[in-house]
C-alpha cells in the first residue's frame, strides 16, 4: 500500500524526500504522478519541496482549542510565533509554529503537537495539553537548543472524567473534584463488568454456533424477501437478529441500521462468484478517524478497550462472511494504535483471529490502518478512497458500499463504538441493550432504547466522555454529578450538540407559539406512520415539556436521541436543522458565539476536499462573511436592517446550494454554524459596548 510506505519513509526522515518518492515509483511499479497525487493531498505527508523545518508545534486552532486561548498561542504579535522568530535567529535552527485542525484532546484544550525532523528513534511527537505559553515556550527553547523537550501529556497518563467508575479508569480526584460516585459503570465494557478475562467469548459463541450448525452458514437466496426473508435469518442466523433487536444505530453520526448494513453485506456476493458462499472477498473496516472538533470517545476505547473493538471487528467478520478486517485509526493517536496492535497480537495469540478462529477453518484476519490525516477521511468513502492509495475524496453514490466497498467489493463500515457494542449484544441479547434506554417518567410508552457515548467539553465541570441511557436529557448529562457535575462559567449561553456539524443553540430554542394542538397533533401523527414508538414519545415530550403556546423551547430539556432531533425539525418547523452527534460542547457567561461559528466555519473551509466546486468555494465565502461581519461589529458598525438581511439571505442561498449540490456530509453542514449564529444570536452582530472589551468571558 502506497500510503503505508509514505508513511514509512516520512517517519524514517521526518518529511519525503524526492528521491525516496522516485525509489518508491520505481520499486512498486507505481507511476511517480500516482504518488505525487497522495503524497501532495494528506496533511500528514510533508513533501521536500515545501522546506519542512526541522522543528515543528502545532497548535490546534478549533472548537474548545480556540474558546481556551489558542488564537493567543498563535498570534503574530506576541504568541509562540515571536519566540520561535528569536529561536531562529539566535541558534539557526528551522522552527515553524503553525495552527492545525483538532487533535482529538478537546477534553484537555488547548491541545498542542510537537515534532522534530526526524523524531528521535523509538519516539513518536510530543502531546501537551492544557500547558500556557511559557511552558511551550520551554518546549521550544530545549529542543532548539539539541535538548529533548519535557516528558509528553498521554493519553494513557491521563484519566479522563467518566462515570465508569467501576469500570477501566477512575475519576480524577483532585482538591475540587467530588469524591468517586458509585456509578454501575458502563454496560459496554462486559469484560470490566464481569470482571471476566478478556478471552473474546462473544466470538467463541458465535463460533460454537457455526460449529453445532451441521453445515455452512449460507446467506439467503436472493429472491427471498420480507418475511421469508426474516425467517430464514430466524432459523439460520439467529445472532444477527439480535443486532435488530437492539436497533443498533451507527455511532460515528450518519446513524444508519448496523443490523441492515450487516444483512446487506452477509447477502452481497463478492463479484467473482454467482453462487452463495459462506466466505467470499469481503471487507470490514472499523472507523476510528474521529476528527470532528469535541469527539474524542473513540480515543478512550481504541486506548482502553481494544479488545471490544478487536472483537466487534472479528464478529462482523464472520457473521457477514468476510475476509478481513481493518481497524483505521487517525494517525495523531499513536498510543491508540499501539494499544490496538497489541491487542490483535493477542488475539491471534488465542486464536480468536488469523487462521482457522477457534477451530472452525474460517479465516478472518484483522490490522491497523494508520490514516494519513485529515477529516474528510472519517466520511467513510473517502476512507476506502485513502486505503485504496488515492486522495481521500468522498465516492459519488450509489453504488453503495454495501456491495462496491473497498477493493469494490462489499464492506461494511462501522464507527469504533458501534462494534464495541456487537460483543455486549451477541452474549446478552439485543432486548438487554435495547431496554437500556432512558425511560420517561411518565407515561409508560414513553421510552427510548439503547445506550451511548458523548464526549462532552467546553465550560462544564468535568469534560469527559459518558455512557448514557440514549433519551437522557441534555440537562442532567450536563448538570447531574455522575456526568458533568454543571455549567461552569457563568449560564448557558449556546450549545453545540453535533460537535460544529450542528451549528451553535441557544438556551432557549425559539418556536412557533401558533403552533396548536391540532398541528401538533398532526406532526405526530406524520412520525407515527413510520415509527409508533418514536411518535408515541413525542407526543410525551410536546405534553411534558412544551405547554401550549408555548414561544421557546429549553435546550437542556432536549433528549438525548438521534431520532428525536431527526423529528424535532418536522414537529418544531425550526429555521436550521438541529443535529445530534457525539461531541457536546458547552459555551457558557459572555461567550462570543458569532466568532465560535466563524470559527467552526473555517474548519469546515480547511477540511473541505474541494471535490465539488460549491462547496470548496462556497466554504471560503461563509468564511468571508463571517470575518466581515466580525471585523465591522469589532469596528463599531452595526449590521442592520437590509445590510444584515442580506448577508443572512447569503448565508441561506449557500445553505440550499450546498444541500443540494454537495457529494458528502461535509458541505450539507459547512453552512449551518454561520446560520444558526445569525437566527439564534442576533445579538452578536451588534457592536460591542465601549470600553467593554472583548465578548468572550
Ligand atoms: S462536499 Fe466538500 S468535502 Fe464533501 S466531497 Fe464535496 S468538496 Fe469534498
Ligand atoms: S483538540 Fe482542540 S478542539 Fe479538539
Amino acid at each position: 500500500m502506497i500510503v503505508q510506505r509514505l508513511r514509512e519513509i516520512q517517519n524514517r526522515y521526518g518529511f519525503l524526500p524526492d528521491k525516496e518518492l522516485k525509489k518508491l515509483a520505481e520499486e512498486s511499479g507505481v507511476p511517480l504522478y500516482r504518488i505525487e497525487e497522495v503524497s501532495s493531498y494528506f496533511p500528514a505527508f510533508v513533501l521536500e519541496r515545501t522546506n519542512p523545518a526541522k522543528i515543528v508545534l502545532r497548535v490546534c486552532r478549533d472548537a474548545i482549542c480556540h474558546h481556551r486561548g489558542a488564537a493567543h498561542l498563535l498570534d503574530n504579535r506576541y504568541g509562540l510565533p515571536v519566540v520561535a522568530q528569536q529561536l531562529v535567529q539566535q541558534t539557526g535552527q528551522t522552527i515553524c509554529v503553525e495552527g492545525v485542525s483538532c487533535l482529538g484532546r478537546c477534553d484537555r484544550a488547548p491541545a498542542v503537537w510537537v515534532e522534530q525532523r526526524p523524531m528521535p528513534a523509538d519516539e513518536h511527537a510530543w502531546v501537551y495539553c492544557q500547558r500556557d505559553q511559557p511552558f511551550l515556550e520551554g518546549v521550544l527553547r530545549r529542543l532548539a537548543c539539541g535538548e529533548p523537550p519535557p516528558p509528553p501529556d498521554t493519553d494513557a497518563g491521563y484519566l479522563p472524567h467518566t462515570n465508569a467508575n467501576r469500570g477501566y479508569c477512575q475519576p480524577v480526584v483532585g482538591p475540587d473534584d467530588p469524591p468517586p460516585l458509585e456509578a454501575a459503570g458502563w454496560s459496554l465494557d462486559i469484560y470490566g463488568r464481569q470482571k471476566w478475562p478478556r478471552d473474546y467469548r462473544a466470538v467463541r459463541r458465535f463460533t460454537d454456533y457455526l460449529k453445532n450448525l451441521g453445515r455452512p452458514l449460507l446467506p439467503p437466496p436472493r429472491e427471498l424477501t420480507g418475511k421469508e426473508l426474516d425467517n430464514y435469518i430466524q432459523k439460520w442466523h439467529p445472532m444477527l437478529v439480535e443486532l435488530k433487536t437492539a436497533n443498533l444505530l451507527g455511532m460515528g453520526g450518519a446513524g444508519a441500521q448496523t443490523y441492515q448494513k450487516w444483512l446487506d453485506v452477509w447477502r452481497a456476493t463478492s463479484g467473482d462468484a454467482d453462487e452463495r458462499l459462506e466466505v467470499s472477498e469481503k471487507y470490514i473496516i472499523c472507523n476510528g478517524d474521529e476528527s470532528e472538533p469535541g469527539t474524542f470517545k473513540d480515543r478512550e476505547l481504541l486506548l482502553r478497550m481494544p479488545h471490544l473493538v478487536v472483537e466487534g471487528v472479528i464478529l462482523a467478520g464472520l457473521m457477514t462472511g468476510a475476509t478481513a478486517g481493518y481497524i483505521f485509526i487517525r494517525h495523531e493517536y499513536h498510543e491508540q494504535i499501539q494499544a490496538v496492535r497489541e491487542e490483535i497480537r493477542r488475539a491471534e495469540g488465542l486464536g480468536a483471529c488469523g487462521d482457522n478462529i477457534f477451530d472452525t477453518k474460517r479465516n478472518f484476519s484483522v490490522e491497523v490502518f494508520e490514516s494519513p490525516g485529515g477529516y474528510i477521511c472519517g466520511e467513510q468513502s473517502a476512507l476506502i478512497e485513502a486505503m485504496e492509495d488515492r486522495r481521500g475524496q468522498p465516492r459519488n453514490r450509489p453504488p453503495e458500499l454495501t456491495t462496491n466497498g473497498f477493493r469494490d467489493k462489499p464492506t461494511v463500515v462501522n464507527n469504533v463504538e458501534t462494534l464495541a457494542w456487537a460483543p455486549a449484544i451477541v452474549l446478552f441479547g439485543g432486548d438487554k441493550y435495547e431496554k437500556g434506554g432512558w425511560h420517561a417518567p411518565t407515561p409508560a410508552t414513553a421510552k427510548l432504547g439503547g445506550r451511548r457515548l458523548f464526549s462532552v467539553s467546553g465550560d462544564v465541570a468535568r469534560p469527559g466522555v459518558y455512557e448514557v441511557p440514549i433519551g437522557l436529557p441534555l440537562r442532567e448529562l450536563l448538570t447531574d454529578p455522575r456526568y458533568c457535575g454543571g455549567i461552569i462559567n457563568g449560564p448557558l449561553r449556546a450549545v453545540a450538540t453535533s460537535g460544529p456539524s450542528g451549528g451553535l443553540l441557544p438556551a432557549k430554542l425559539p418556536i412557533d407559539p401558533k403552533f396548536d394542538e391540532r398541528k401538533r397533533a398532526e406532526a405526530v401523527a406524520k412520525i407515527a406512520d413510520r415509527a409508533p414508538t418514536d411518535a408515541a414519545f413525542m407526543e410525551w415530550f410536546l405534553q411534558a415539556r412544551v405547554p401550549l403556546g408555548a414561544n421557546e423551547l429549553d435546550v437542556l430539556e432536549l433528549p438525548l436521541d438521534l431520532v428525536f432531533f431527526r423529528n424535532m425539525n418536522s414537529v418544531f418547523r425550526l429555521p436550521v436543522e438541529p443535529m445530534l452527534g457525539a461531541a457536546i460542547i458547552v459555551y457558557a457567561g459572555n461567550v462570543d458565539v458569532l466568532d465560535h461559528a466563524v470559527n467552526f466555519t473555517e474548519f469546515f473551509r480547511n477540511e473541505s476536499c474541494g471535490k465539488c466546486v460549491p462547496c470548496r468555494i462556497g466554504s471560503q465565502k461563509l468564511v468571508q462573511i463571517g470575518t466581515d461581519l466580525l471585523q465591522r461589529r469589532d469596528a463599531g458598525q452595526a449590521h442592520m436592517g437590509t445590510e444584515a438581511e442580506r448577508l443572512a439571505n447569503d448565508v441561506r442561498d449557500l445553505y440550499r446550494t450546498l444541500q443540494l449540490t454537495s457529494i458528502c456530509g461535509l458541505g450539507y453542514v459547512a453552512p449551518i454554524p454561520l446560520a444558526t449564529a445569525l437566527t439564534y444570536f442576533p445579538e452578536d452582530l451588534r457592536p460591542k459596548p465601549a470600553g467593554k472589551g472583548s465578548l468572550e468571558s
